[in-house]
């Protein structure tokens, strides 16, 4: 993509500037808001592998229309026989599934919000992201990464970004590193929330 910024373009481009840097084929991963897919795709191709490597690549979403949408993109965008391989779960990402172990995943990410070109009420919400966080923490690897997209343009995303912030404030700096990226001159932009657990 023709950027005019040779770092990064936005808070997405940057996110996707971490997972590269951190995620290797054969991790365990959790796109936590899957959406239209985009991020998804982003995740598996850095995860999933080969047959040699097989990661492991779950993909939240509360709403099968996102989910629908999704499988479309990533049938299109993702090599033969990838699709079957990703996880898909229907529903809400304060409840993670039994089977992942603690301390066995690399990266859980978050792209705040409404699904774009969808129904704007059905946005994340400050409890339940708040919780999934919370439950999230734990599952990290060592050196694993929880990332955040938040969008403060909007109402309830301006309040759950500020309750985001305030509870990863509390992190204890020497098991987690918390860094917080945020568009100085350009009005209500998103932001992007990075929090990596110490190696
Ligand atoms: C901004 S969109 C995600 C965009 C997506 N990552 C992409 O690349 O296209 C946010 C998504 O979060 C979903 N969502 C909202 N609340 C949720 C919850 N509690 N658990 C799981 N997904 C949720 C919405 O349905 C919506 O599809």
């Amino acid at each position: 993509m023709f950027s005019k910024f040779p770092l990064f373009q936005n808070h997405l481009d940057l996110a996707h500037q971490y997972w590269k840097a951190i995620i290797q084929p054969g991790d365990t991963v959790i796109d936590a808001t899957c959406g239209n897919g985009h991020d998804t795709l982003e995740l598996a191709l850095l995860t999933l592998g080969d047959e040699m490597k097989p990661g492991r690549l779950l993909a939240f979403d509360c709403q099968q229309t996102a989910i629908d949408q999704a499988k479309t993109l990533l049938a299109e965008k993702l090599p033969e026989g990838q699709l079957s391989r990703i996880e898909f779960i229907l529903g809400c990402h304060s409840v993670w599934p039994e089977d992942i172990a603690q301390g066995s995943v690399r990266a859980i990410v978050y792209n705040l919000g409404y699904l774009p070109g969808g129904d704007k009420s059905l946005t994340t919400q400050t409890a339940t992201t708040l919780e999934s966080i919370k439950k999230a923490l734990p599952l990290l690897m060592k050196g694993g990464m929880i990332c955040v997209a938040c969008y403060p343009g909007h109402a309830e995303g301006k309040i759950e970004e500020e309750a985001i912030l305030e509870l990863v404030k509390g992190l204890n700096a020497k098991s987690w590193s918390v860094c917080h990226h945020r568009w100085l001159n350009r009005q209500n932009a998103p932001s992007l929330l990075v929090i990596q657990a110490a190696i």
